[in-house]
């Protein structure tokens, strides 16, 4: 399936779902998404300690519409790796019903463009690294880079948005 460009306003009825920036109204629809994806132990991970008491991104983190109902989230959020600022990925989730159309993918790829723009150097996430591969994240350089709490470090990807821009990451993550 292709998703319409990114969008600034939800698309007519009928369509492909559409990928935009997360506004305000959309938040509570996110919240049951990804409660849904995650469960009730989301809140337990240590990603969610780079959450809690922090700001998203809001020109980085998207949702995905389809006839006005929230599909899929992604959002970034402000961090430093051993004082260097990176932003870090998630929750991505997409509704159940919905996979496997390349949706997560999209969502993944427009924030991450976004944060290029922004001026972000990487982008940073605890996930699974056959998934994530496919949309550019890598383990190797990111396991010096240490989560706040309890963490498979393996399962720390980055993804450089810049020439080296991965490089040097080394030290506790932090909220920026
Ligand atoms: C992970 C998730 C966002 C993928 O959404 P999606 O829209 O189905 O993703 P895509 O369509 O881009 O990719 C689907 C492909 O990825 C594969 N995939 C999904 N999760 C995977 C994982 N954890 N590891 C490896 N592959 C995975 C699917 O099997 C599918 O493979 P195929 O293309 O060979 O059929 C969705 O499954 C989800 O919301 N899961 C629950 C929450 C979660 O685990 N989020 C990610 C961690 S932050």
């Amino acid at each position: 399936m292709s998703f319409s460009a990114v969008a600034s306003s939800p698309p007519p009825p009928g369509l492909a779902p559409s990928l935009l920036i997360e506004r305000p109204e959309h938040a509570r629809a996110v919240e049951v998404l990804v409660d849904r994806a995650f469960g009730p132990g989301r809140f337990a991970k240590s990603s969610e300690r780079l959450r809690e008491g922090n700001h998203k991104l809001d020109d980085c983190s998207f949702v995905a519409l389809h006839e006005g109902r929230v599909i899929g989230s992604v959002r970034l959020w402000p961090v430093t790796v051993g004082g260097q600022p990176v932003a870090f990925l998630g929750p991505l989730a997409v509704d159940a019903d919905e996979r496997k159309h390349g949706l997560g993918q999209a969502l993944v790829e427009a924030a991450c463009e976004a944060a290029a723009k922004a001026g972000w150097r990487a982008v940073l996430l605890v996930g699974d690294a056959p998934y994530f591969g496919r949309v550019g994240f890598s383990a190797a350089p990111a396991a010096r880079a240490v989560m706040p709490g309890p963490a498979d470090q393996r399962r720390v990807l980055v993804k450089a948005l810049v020439e080296g821009g991965d490089q040097g990451l080394v030290g506790p993550i932090r909220i920026r």
